[in-house]
């Protein structure tokens, strides 16, 4: 029998707990490692599924990947043996269309299998391989694979038809190493772009206007070595308040960055969670029955889509009715279906979901399909009568570093069963 979660519901959850570093931060900030021979070093990778895949996909392409005395992990891809990303590694992590831009760039050649569909959408990467047109490459699609091709990227103004968080990376990434001045116009503002480009910045290379929509990249010969400390998980700080406001308890997550929070933390509070920053501290007191409430998941300062699921096991058990709307994914209502196993009232219809509170979920057998709702599941069970047995876990360890460790200290009753 597969792995399994067993969560026991019931108990308010309180106490602190120490958010980890940001999933979506750390995958590109590895793969920007292959912009350079010399070693970047990161002070705080998370141990996921997902750091374990960009490893293998690194060290696959001639990365040496290893820990140093103080726990940072050190990347050096000294010399780029393979252009290559297999169709094993891509297919488990989509995330690995972001070494096509350093590749490209570094090389002159990149090769990464198409990543097809997944759980939450269609999720093409035209956008990515535009931008690469643009600064020009040549691209094709051969066999199943995207190759592109360029002697030495040149420097363009870029404007993608939609804002996308990894094709704004990988461009800036192919950008940096570009001959002369690249503008992404409708760039993403998302931190996590913001972070990559600290980074880049540090490796030598010239960015201004990250964390806006129009970013401006001075392409340099070369960039070198850097030490890094990647930004905390605003995803997984938002996960955790909300099991603090679903079981009606008081959760403080620390080493959070609110600022890139301020839409999560909005709709706690309209939900009726009282809710205080006080530095990298955000504590989160559950009001005794979630109030409903209207979402709209957009990009970055928006809600985002990666909270949506949370929200919605939350918004079930509120008192009223609440509209769910998703803008960013086509299929990302999932968990709806699953949640309605533990007697959940949500109709979808679309991009938009109405959810009618109940007073209680109950313990049931339910499935997870993809990471964020994989979380939902997990918040809904902590508040459920009863035992749920949540499936699939292994959605949740690609996204979420030690959960069940970090919820238990909070005090919910959750155990992996193999
Ligand atoms: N899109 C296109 N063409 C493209 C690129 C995107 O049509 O070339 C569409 C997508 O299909 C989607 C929308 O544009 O409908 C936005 O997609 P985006 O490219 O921004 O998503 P992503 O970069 O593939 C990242 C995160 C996701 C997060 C989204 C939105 C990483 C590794 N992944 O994905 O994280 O949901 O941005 O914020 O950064 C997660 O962590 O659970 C997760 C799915």
């Amino acid at each position: 029998m597969a792995t399994r979660l067993m969560v026991e519901g019931g108990a308010p959850l309180r106490g602190e707990v120490a958010v980890s570093a940001a999933k979506n931060a750390a995958l590109p900030a590895l793969c920007a490692a292959l912009l350079t021979s010399r070693p970047v070093e990161f002070e705080n990778v998370p141990a996921l599924a997902d750091v374990t895949t960009t490893r293998s996909l690194l060290e696959g392409l001639g990365g040496v990947v290893s820990t140093g005395p103080d726990g940072a992990t050190r990347v050096q891809v000294a010399e780029v043996t393979s252009n290559e990303a297999p169709y094993e590694l891509v297919s488990t992590m989509r995330a690995s269309v972001l070494v096509l831009g350093p590749l490209l760039a570094r090389t002159g050649l990149a090769k990464v299998a198409l990543p097809g569909g997944c759980a939450i959408g269609v999720r093409p990467i035209d956008q990515h391989l535009k931008g690469f047109q643009k600064l020009g490459a040549e691209v094709f699609i051969r066999n199943g694979f995207v190759e592109a091709r360029a002697s030495r990227l040149k420097g363009a103004r870029i404007t993608t038809d939609l804002v996308t968080v990894t094709g704004t990376e990988n461009l800036m990434m192919a950008a940096a190493l570009a001959e002369g001045t690249t503008v992404i116009e409708n760039a993403a503002r998302e931190p996590e772009v913001s972070d990559l480009a600290r980074l880049l910045s540090a490796m030598g290379a010239r960015i201004d206007g990250a964390g806006t929509e129009r970013i401006e990249i001075q392409g340099v010969p070369e960039l070198g070595g850097a030490r890094h400390r990647v930004i905390p998980d605003r995803i997984e700080a938002g996960t955790l308040l909300v099991a603090g406001a679903i079981t009606g308890g008081d959760v403080t997550v620390t080493g959070a960055d609110a600022r890139h929070m301020s839409a999560t933390l909005s709709k706690l509070e309209e939900c009726g969670a009282a809710v205080t920053v006080s530095g990298d501290r955000i504590r989160c007191q559950g009001p005794p029955r979630p109030r409903p409430t209207d979402l709209i998941t957009s990009p970055f300062p928006g809600f985002p889509t990666d909270m949506q699921a949370q929200f919605m096991a939350m918004l079930g058990l509120a008192d009223g009715i609440s509209k769910i709307t998703e803008t960013i994914f086509e299929n990302r209502f999932m968990h709806a279906a699953e949640l309605a196993r533990m007697g959940a009232r949500i109709e979808t219809d679309g991009s938009t979901a109405v959810v009618r509170g109940l007073r209680y979920y109950h313990g049931a057998p339910v499935m997870a399909t993809d990471l964020r709702a994989s979380a939902s599941l997990v918040l809904a069970g902590l508040a459920a009568r009863g035992r749920t047995e949540i499936s699939r876990v292994y959605h949740l360890d690609r996204g979420y570093e030690r959960l069940e460790a970090k919820l238990g200290s909070l005090g919910a009753t959750i155990e992996r069963l193999r």
